[in-house]
């Protein structure tokens, strides 16, 4: 049995057509589903963390750099994605590119991506939320909104918005996506309105020194607001449910990844211009940076908006989450049972309630920060090995349709792969030594299941048992 046994493209396609999920999503749809989900906590928390502790007002820099690599991961996720448009993202591109067990690693970085970053997005909702409740004069008990890491118990508004959007995904794509589709727009105006009233107040010379941690600096705070960006990727997680995926992938990737890019940068900019960097270092910057200027309704506005904001980004992460384990179980990789349709919602509803649960526990006992470094490394691997995917389907499959070409690619790709790594190498050690953790249990589960139930082994057993040549 190969370790390296491939998919074939033109089968992936054709199975997909009977796979129940409804075809409902448009262009407009996946912009905005790629919006949900990469503007959040990483704009809204890690920004004033980064800028104070790292790069000053160099953060903008920063936000050029990761964005530059997510820029060239985009053009090979929207070439692959146009090209094979089927429910599994990154997972199912390395399957048709690099093999099973290049496509089991891919998959298993996914899932930390998002397992692991939905439970920091939701511990980053639950601390806006307690900060709002807080200046509306409710005050939660400590114990119950933060984690032991943090001397709380259980960080209960955490697993609370998990358990309800958990819900939410059960009823149904099209509902969720209406409801994502309110919130973003309310997200975008917050946004729009922090920008408005704040950029008068910029104050240049906040903006001295611009790399006080120099170089360095920048780049480790480009590792951590990589974080920021993550998301545009699960746009293509959804392209079995989309009306035209050849041509709305990659205008929901590319467009949702430049919009926000313009609105980091413009945001970082502010931000840094009118307070002190090194004053940012809280679990709110933004409210916080417009309180210190004197602005407190507009700052409860903005913390309104950063709640909708966070809330869009849980529930995509948490859709990505369900779809990577369906192609997965579809494939054989984990049990099939798992990835039942529900008859009436035409949702994966088995699958969606457990990795809920999984998603519940670890924000209600993890902190923020260390779940969003490991979630960084898990989709920076995951972004390396779908850039190479490219690379060696335009050698190996030369004469596959492809409705949307990587342009340049042999300079795109080897520069996403090398931004990727040095992203990768300015992460903390212990993230890094985690994840190496996090992959041997992945082969463990890899050669213990997997590789006997994958549904290509099933293949190769059936063809083994067949006449060499044909009887009839
Ligand atoms: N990009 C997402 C966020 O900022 C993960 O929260």
């Amino acid at each position: 049995m190969s370790l390296f046994r491939k998919k074939n493209i033109a089968e992936l396609i054709r199975g997909t057509e009977k796979s129940g999920l409804r075809k409902s999503l448009g262009a407009t749809d996946l912009v905005l589903l790629g919006i949900g989900c990469i503007i959040g906590t990483g704009i809204f928390v890690l920004t004033g963390v980064a800028a104070a502790k790292y790069a000053g007002p160099g953060i903008m820099l920063s936000f050029v750099l990761s964005g530059l690599a997510c820029a060239f991961a985009a053009l090979a996720y929207s070439e692959l994605s146009a090209m094979v448009p089927v429910t599994g993202s990154a997972y199912t591109f390395a399957y048709v590119s690099m093999g099973e067990i290049v496509a089991f690693a891919v998959g298993w970085a996914l899932v930390c991506e998002y397992t692991i970053g939905s439970a920091a997005v939701a511990a980053g909702w639950s601390g806006y939320m307690v900060g709002l409740l807080r200046s509306a004069g409710i005050d939660l008990p400590a114990a119950w909104t933060a984690v032991p890491a943090d001397g709380g118990i259980l960080n209960v508004p955490a697993v609370i918005i998990t358990t309800f959007l958990t819900y939410l995904l059960i009823l149904g794509t099209r509902e969720s996506a209406a409801l994502n589709k309110i919130l973003v727009f309310i997200k975008l105006g917050c946004i729009a309105f922090f920008l408005f009233i704040a950029t008068p107040h910029v104050d240049p010379l906040n903006w001295q020194p611009f790399l006080p941690f120099g170089w360095g600096g920048v780049a480790t705070g480009a590792a951590i607001v990589f974080f920021a960006y993550i998301g545009f990727d699960t746009v293509s997680t959804a392209a079995e449910e989309c009306k035209n995926p050849n041509r709305d992938i990659p205008i929901g990737i590319v467009g949702s990844l430049i919009i926000c890019t313009v609105l980091y940068i413009a945001v970082a900019a502010v931000l840094t211009g009118i307070v002190p960097y090194s004053s940012l270092n809280t679990s709110e910057p933004v409210a916080y940076a417009l309180r210190a200027i004197g602005m407190n309704f507009g700052s409860a506005l903005v913390a309104l908006g950063a709640i909708c904001g966070i809330t869009t980004v849980l529930l995509v992460f948490m859709y990505g989450q369900t779809r990577v384990f369906l192609a997965m179980a579809r494939d054989g990789m984990i049990p099939q049972n798992l990835v039942k349709i529900h008859p009436k919602y035409n949702t994966p509803h088995v699958i969606t309630m457990i990795a809920g649960t999984v998603v519940a526990i670890l924000s209600g006992l993890l902190p923020i920060n260390i779940i969003a470094e490991l979630c960084n490394m898990g989709t920076l691997f995951a972004f390396m090995l779908v850039s190479a995917g490219v690379w060696v389907l335009r050698r190996t499959q030369p004469d596959m349709p492809r409705p949307f070409r990587c342009p340049a690619v042999n300079v795109v790709v080897p520069l996403a792969i090398l931004l990727c790594g040095y992203l990768i190498a300015n992460l903390p050690v212990e993230t890094r030594m985690f994840f190496g953790a996090w992959y041997i249990i992945g082969m463990c589960v890899y050669f213990a299941y997997s590789r006997k139930h994958s549904t290509l082994a099933a293949k190769s057993a059936d063809s083994s048992r067949q006449p060499p040549f044909d009887t009839q």
